[in-house]
């Protein structure tokens, strides 16, 4: 079937709605929410037997509408309407949620229902419910609604004839996600921060300013008067980098923090410590928050080190704290350990907020790729143990390959990997890619892959070589099987043999080409996307942390845009 993504911005669900339906053979084009008059261009030219969107921001134009079958996708319980769905099952605590497919019609998500699936709700953030729970529910949702068009004659279900729960809501307002800290308890804090992480944020007033908070959890010990200050961890620009507030009955710690914009630009979401660095004169120092700590732990000879850093994004600092960890780990008595990111990203790559926080971007660009490098260095040349990337998470640009510098490469279900740096303003990369590539998927796969810069299932990734193996609907799941195949190996009566091997095929690369050399050419491009005439990444680099809205769709992601189109169809 010809399917349209009509969204907002190319988001993790509406990549993981285009690996989905191109796996199971669909034709899938994609364009970006711009204006009515270039979504009915797009209708034009792609004449989609099916429009879905999984992530827009306002109605699709009625002509569009009328004239196609349109599945909206709404992350909530039949019945319930609206704009802040999961905003609000957070801040009311809702036990059970769900996601809707509504058919798009005149009135914003009262369409007909083409499916729908309830979730048991996590105590977690916004996001990482929508990375996870809405994402598998939803993906159910779309593949039995495409399977209903592609059967054809079914009538969805009018929202009025069901037994709906749900309620139409109004937008959450900053008034509702206000904290009173003489008043809210550490669970309303936490639900309130919980309930706007990713977007918008809680504004809130932090030492004499308007600001918004994001990315909070439960202090345990510390105390103090209800919206005080009372620590602050890593104030030189750590990892956790965030500042302790106590409240009515306990404290949180907050790890990121946005100005209020002053213009137009929308400013850096930022460790808070390190954005407030100056105001925290006299504020004691504490060990912070655990939610992003590198974490390693040892069982039955088999070490895990997690490292699950805000957003997956890894600084310079998060670099070089997570090679000494991995040294220092791989220096212990575990024969096989297993580097587990983070449980909703691996990783995606260098910290683009903290670069473009820097006094000069380019030489803080630098700086975080040569200790990106130096990690994945530390880990290829491990040869004394057997290293596994599991990725319960997403990885992105240069986390996918970070990931391939292991031994063995295994992947949740669900994740979807981008393999590629080219969309953030033609950067070439560099953790040594040139060399973790082609070893897996060969050349002409490779460039493949670095030139179409789309998105990749786990499937298509086991498929092509990119990965071992993919398991585990969910985060539970995959990790008990990520521990049976570590045991496995752990106990394996041939690991010394596999190990003899691993140094030997290590020393055979190293003699055919050496890691240095594959390093000096990767980063000799890195230098003239940094230090060059071209300011494409740092353009590119500025509107994506800025949240710079798209002005068009890009040609990798609208097929129905590239040349020839309408010719091949
Ligand atoms: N540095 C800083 N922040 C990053 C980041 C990075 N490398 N990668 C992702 N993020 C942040 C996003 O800004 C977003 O922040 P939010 O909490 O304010 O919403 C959050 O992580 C989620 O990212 P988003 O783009 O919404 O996730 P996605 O799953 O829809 O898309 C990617 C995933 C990997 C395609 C996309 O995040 C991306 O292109 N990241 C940049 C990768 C990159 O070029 N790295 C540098 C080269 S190594």
């Amino acid at each position: 079937m010809r399917i349209l993504l009509l969204t907002h911005t190319f988001n993790s669900l509406c990549q993981r709605f285009f690996v989905e339906l191109a796996g199971r053979g669909h034709e899938v084009s994609v364009e970006l929410d711009i204006n009515d008059r270039v979504s009915e261009e797009a209708v034009r030219l792609f004449d989609p037997e099916l429009i879905v969107a999984p992530y827009l921001k306002r109605a699709i134009p009625e002509r569009v509408w009328r004239d196609r079958v349109c599945l909206v996708v709404h992350p909530g319980i039949v019945g319930d309407r609206g704009p802040s769905a999961l905003d609000w099952a957070i801040l009311d605590g809702e036990e059970e949620w769900g996601v809707t497919l509504l058919q798009a019609n005149a009135e914003m998500d009262a369409g007909d229902v083409w499916a729908s699936r309830r979730f048991t709700m996590r105590s977690a953030t916004k996001s990482s419910l929508y990375r996870n729970e809405v994402t598998e529910a939803a993906v159910d949702a779309l593949i039995e609604a495409v399977g209903k068009q592609a059967g054809g004659g079914f009538r969805p279900a009018p929202l009025s004839s069901l037994p709906a729960r749900g309620r139409p809501r109004p937008p959450m307002r900053q008034v509702d996600r206000r904290i009173d800290w003489a008043r809210d308890s550490t669970e309303m804090v936490l639900r309130k921060i919980r309930a706007s992480d990713g977007s918008p944020g809680v504004i809130d007033n932090v030492l004499g300013e308007e600001m918004y908070l994001f990315d909070a959890e439960e202090e345990r010990e510390l105390r103090g008067r209800p919206g005080e200050i009372i620590a602050a961890n890593e104030v030189g620009g750590g990892i956790g980098g965030g500042i302790c507030r106590a409240t009515d009955d306990g404290a949180v710690w907050i790890s990121q923090i946005r100005m209020k914009a002053a213009g137009d630009e929308l400013p850096l979401k930022l460790p808070a410590a390190m954005l407030l660095r100056e105001r925290l004169n006299g504020i004691p120092e504490a060990r912070g928050s655990r939610l992003h700590e590198i974490r390693y732990e040892e069982r039955d000879g088999i070490g895990y080190l997690h490292f699950p850093f805000y957003n997956g994004a890894m600084s310079t600092t998060h670099c070089v704290k997570l090679r000494s960890a991995f040294l220092q780990a791989s220096a212990g008595g575990a024969r096989v350990l297993v580097l587990m990111g983070g449980p909703d990203f691996w990783s995606n790559g260098i910290d683009l907020n903290v670069i473009e926080a820097a006094g000069s971007a380019a030489e803080e660009s630098w700086r975080n790729i040569e200790a990106m490098n130096d990690l994945a260095r530390a880990i290829i040349t491990a040869t004394g143990l057997v290293t596994i990337s599991a990725l319960q998470g997403n990885a992105g640009a240069g986390g996918v390959f970070l990931a391939l510098a292991a031994d063995r490469v295994y992947a949740r279900s669900g994740v979807v990997l981008n393999p590629h740096y080219k969309a953030m303003g033609n950067l070439y990369g560099s953790e040594y890619w040139t060399y973790l590539l082609p070893r897996r998927v060969g050349e002409a796969m490779a460039m493949e892959l670095t030139e179409l810069r789309l998105p990749i299932g786990a499937a298509a990734a086991k498929t092509m070589g990119l990965i071992d193996d993919h398991f585990g609907r969910d985060v539970p799941e995959f990790r008990r099987r990520v521990e049976e195949i570590a045991t496995g190996l752990a106990h394996d009566p041939d690991l010394d043999r596999t190990l003899r091997e691993k140094a030997m095929r290590r020393q055979a690369d190293e003699l055919r080409k050496p890691l240095e050399a594959y390093r000096v050419d990767e980063m000799k491009h890195m230098r003239l996307n940094f230090f060059g005439l071209d300011p494409s990444y740092h353009v590119a680099r500025y509107n994506f942390v800025h949240r710079v809205p798209h002005s068009r769709t890009p040609f990798h992601l609208a097929k129905h845009r590239l040349p020839g189109w309408g010719r091949r169809s």
